[in-house]
């Protein structure tokens, strides 16, 4: 009998082709809808395996209904969705996408890091809505991004790409992290700062940490005031380390300057959210990784160690903290 995998949303029949004589896939027949929670409750039951998403929440009641489940294969870096602490105690491996999507997510990064700096997502909303009368001296007039100072708030191998990115616009490149990066530190010349100091000097302040209970709210009142008046903040992290009414207040009173977000608290979001409704935002739903190479890369990478662990091996990419 071969394991049975669990498929949270429809992937490419391409990319699941070369696994199915290995598994007896099951799959949510939906590309654009999270599988309903009492679905996978059901499903979850006779799954050896689960490959699933950063929509679905894999926390200890459904880890319970799992009683096969060997393997949890989140296709995300980020793995804030699954309680890892409660995967290990019942032996369940999980396992995440690194660095398949390091340098399309730095990509996005620097891409949003402009965007709002330059007012590119505004100046086009202003020309398709037929605002265009005239050139003129200030018309969207943003802030240059060359020879600034880049503020990167983890710095992990995103945020390292992202400093790689930096240095290409001659930007002087600070970070703060839990640990020295002494091979940023050599290679791209990366400052180390304390977190006080980044948020003080940087004309860019740009968050890539990991959503964990140290860094929820990270980005709060006290944080964006010991900004500059004139900073940009950009988060391709988790809209979790953020207090967005905190954010909201500052772009609004002036605090900084403009932001850039790919993530959000309670996403998917509308247009009515208050962020999303100012001009100064550039606001993205949550698509760092989205290219279809690095997609599909990540979809393999999770199937890749789902098969590691059915044939007895170490998976590629097992969550760090395990
Ligand atoms: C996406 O947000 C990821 O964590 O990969």
């Amino acid at each position: 009998m071969k394991p049975v995998i669990y498929v949270t949303r429809k992937i490419p029949e391409k990319v699941l082709k070369p696994y199915r004589s290995h598994f007896d896939v099951r799959m949510w027949e939906a590309a654009d809808e999270p599988v309903p929670r009492d679905v996978l409750l059901k499903e979850i039951q006779d799954a050896d395996g689960l490959l699933c998403l950063l929509t679905e929440q894999i926390d200890r009641e459904l880890l319970e209904h799992g009683e096969k489940l060997k393997i949890v294969a989140n296709m995300a870096v980020g793995f804030d969705n699954v309680d890892v602490a409660a995967a290990k105690e019942r032996g369940v491996m999980v396992t995440n996408t690194p660095d398949v999507l390091t340098d399309t997510t730095a990509d996005l990064t620097f891409a949003l890091l402009m965007a709002a700096a330059r007012r590119i997502v505004e100046a086009s909303e202003y020309i398709k809505s037929n605002a265009w009368e005239n050139w003129s001296p200030y018309l969207l007039a943003g802030a240059d991004v060359h020879h600034k100072t880049i503020g990167i708030v983890g710095m992990g191998r995103i945020g390292q790409a992202v400093a790689k990115r930096a240095k290409g616009f001659d930007m002087h490149v600070m970070y703060h992290a839990r640990s020295r990066k002494p091979d940023a530190e050599r290679e791209i010349g990366a400052v180390y700062k304390a977190f006080d100091e980044l948020l003080a000097e940087s004309d860019f302040v740009v968050c890539l940490v990991p959503l964990t209970n140290q860094t929820a709210d990270l980005f709060n009142r006290e944080a964006f005031r010991k900004m500059k008046n004139s900073a940009v903040f950009v988060n391709v992290s988790r809209g979790g380390t953020v207090d967005e009414d905190a954010l909201y207040d500052a772009l609004t009173k002036g605090e900084i300057r403009a932001a850039g977000l790919d993530v959000f608290k309670g996403e998917p979001i509308g247009a009515e959210h208050p962020l999303v409704q100012l001009d100064n935002v550039a606001a993205l739903p949550h698509i760092g990784s989205a290219s279809e190479e690095t997609r599909s890369k990540m979809l393999t990478l999770c199937l890749d160690n789902v098969t590691a662990v059915f044939n007895g091996e170490k998976p590629l990419t097992p969550v760090s903290t395990q």
